[in-house]
């Protein structure tokens, strides 16, 4: 097959396998045209946090190399503000915790290079009841988060007094988009009323699921039920397994590594949730892959599907820019012994040859592949591809 050939079909199967795009209008701010990079307080200090604590991360975050690997949000989560708003009805930092207030902190964090998110709640009060909620106040809080010097919101849904969430998440986004802020919006409504079928129109992002634990069931689930609503991620508005768990200790590095992978490959937030001032090298190694993390920011933005299951081994894949293919080869449990992907199944036309990288070996295979690729994988395990295709036969 002559060249121009090769290149068409490469071109047809490409556009084959993202047509699938659901149309949808996306929120008009501009952000959000790769997933949000960053840490988050939640998963490893829930309400333990202060304004040293986030100083202290931002400061990490740079000389740890992260902010340089393009993780730049630093996000309060819950638990940042006085348990009561003020006179005015305004929300007030927490005065012990937060002495010299959340603009001085935007401001360290700014001058760090980085961005500042911060939390609040869809209901009445947020999640730990420690501080109030939005509802009812959206306008009066996207100002004062404007004012502050605020880059991210995570809205959470809390409280809520039984409204429903398309009842209750407009009011903030329209306050926002009010504001002269860009502030991505990051919509946690947990996936209870389907928000990838409505959420682009109101947030950059969209929990799918329930929040996730350090552990392993937590986290292949959570991978299981965000899967689904694969064909709504495009550069804008994602959708979001929860924040990462790797580095806590509860799973082992493996288990890790099969959670930065997936995660990368479904275009999910990468929000770090371990202590970034105290990391282990493992940790760092998977956080600092950079090679994974392109996946995740690939300008293409197309989330990857689970393409087979054969038992407890699976395939996901999805296309990257440039005509490739991302693999994940997952073994989630103890039967088969080894695990195929067929071209067929991941959308690389037939007699297809590609050069495979492995991308947590960091090396490119020497043979060229052609029909498919196999490989042994340990148990709670993965390996990563990226398939460049190289050459056509007859
Ligand atoms: C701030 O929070 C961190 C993490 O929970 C804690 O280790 C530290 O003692 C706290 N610092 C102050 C001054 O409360
Ligand atoms: C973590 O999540 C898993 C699965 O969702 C659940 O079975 C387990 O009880 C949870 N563990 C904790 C400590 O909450
Ligand atoms: C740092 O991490 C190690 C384990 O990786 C832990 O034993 C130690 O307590 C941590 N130190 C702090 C100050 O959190
Ligand atoms: C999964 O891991 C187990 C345990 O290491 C191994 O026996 C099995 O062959 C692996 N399965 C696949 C499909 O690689």
């Amino acid at each position: 097959m002559d060249k121009q050939r090769f290149q068409l079909m490469l071109i047809l199967a490409f556009a084959m396998a993202t047509t699938d795009f659901v149309k949808v209008e996306s929120l008009a701010n501009g952000l959000g045209s790769t997933p949000p990079m960053g840490w988050n307080s939640w998963n490893h200090f829930s309400c333990q946090i202060n304004e040293t604590l986030i100083k202290e991360t931002a400061d990490a975050m740079v000389s740890t190399g992260l902010a340089k690997l393009g993780y730049q949000y630093v996000n309060i989560d819950d638990c940042w503000a006085e348990h009561d708003r003020d006179s005015q009805g305004y929300l007030v930092a927490n005065g012990r915790t937060f002495p010299s207030g959340i603009k001085a902190l935007a401001d360290y964090v700014h001058s760090k290079g980085l961005k500042l998110g911060i939390y609040s709640d869809a209901g009445y009060r947020t999640c730990s009841s420690e501080m109030p909620g939005s509802l009812g106040y959206e306008k009066k809080d996207a100002e004062t988060f404007a004012a502050w010097g605020i880059d991210y919101l995570k809205y959470d849904n809390c409280n809520n007094g039984d409204l429903k969430p398309m009842e209750r998440y407009p009011q903030m986004t329209q306050a926002i988009m009010s504001t002269d802020r860009l502030i991505f919006i990051s919509l946690c409504e947990w996936g209870d009323m389907h928000p990838a079928t409505w959420g682009s129109k109101l947030g950059n992002s969209w929990r799918t699921t329930d929040d996730i634990n350090d552990s392993w069931e937590s986290m292949v689930s959570r991978a299981d039920q965000n899967e689904v609503y694969a064909e709504y991620a495009r550069p804008g508005g994602w959708n979001d397994p929860d924040m990462l768990e790797v580095g806590n200790g509860g799973m082992t590095n493996d288990e890790y590594i099969v959670h930065f992978s997936i995660w990368a490959i479904s275009k999910a937030p990468l929000l770090i949730g371990c202590d970034v001032r105290n990391m282990t090298q493992e940790t760092m190694a998977i956080l600092g892959n950079k090679e994974v993390i392109a996946v995740n920011q690939d300008p293409l933005g197309v989330q990857a599907k689970k393409v087979r299951m054969m038992g407890s081994a699976e395939v996901w894949a999805g296309p990257l820019s440039g005509y490739r293919t991302v693999v994940v080869l997952l073994n989630r449990s103890v039967f088969a012994a080894q695990i195929t992907a067929h071209w067929d199944d991941i959308g690389i036309p037939p007699n297809t040859y590609v050069q495979a990288r492995n991308l947590w070996k960091h090396i490119t295979l020497e043979r060229e592949f052609v029909g498919k690729l196999r490989a042994q994988v340990s148990g709670h395990s993965c390996k990563m591809y990226i398939l460049t295709p190289v050459s056509q036969s007859e």
